[in-house]
């Protein structure tokens, strides 16, 4: 029975450290929407109808991947690493 308590401290241990670097993706992930995605997609990415820009509150990374490639609104993002699209993804699924 004692031999279990390690484990147990173990698995603890990398649930906490899983949930330290999602936090951390998701602050990282708003830098970059505040520095490169606000401007036409709001604050709060609920859209600018001005602008045509749609709400892209919980998108994934596959639809941030997919419009920077296609949209030629987006041409300037193509700097982005897949990190970074990552950490936008973590911060729009934050997002309601
Ligand atoms: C120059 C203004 C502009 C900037 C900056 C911008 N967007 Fe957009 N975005 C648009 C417009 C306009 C559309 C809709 C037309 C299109 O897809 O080209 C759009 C569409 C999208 C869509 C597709 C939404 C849907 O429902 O189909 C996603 C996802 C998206 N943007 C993500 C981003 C992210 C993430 C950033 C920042 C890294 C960003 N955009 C920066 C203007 C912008």
């Amino acid at each position: 029975m004692n031999k279990l308590i390690p484990w147990i401290a173990f698995v603890a241990m990398l649930c906490l450290v899983g949930s330290v670097s999602r936090a951390q993706d998701t602050a990282n992930g708003e830098k970059t929407f505040k520095a490169k995605c606000a401007g036409c997609h709001g604050p709060d990415a609920a859209g600018k109808p001005a602008l045509k820009s749609p709400a892209i509150k919980g998108k994934t990374t596959d639809d941030i991947k997919k419009v920077i490639s296609t949209s030629p609104k987006h041409a300037g993002l193509k700097t982005l690493t897949a990190d970074q699209v990552k950490e936008l993804a973590a911060y729009l699924a934050t997002l309601k």
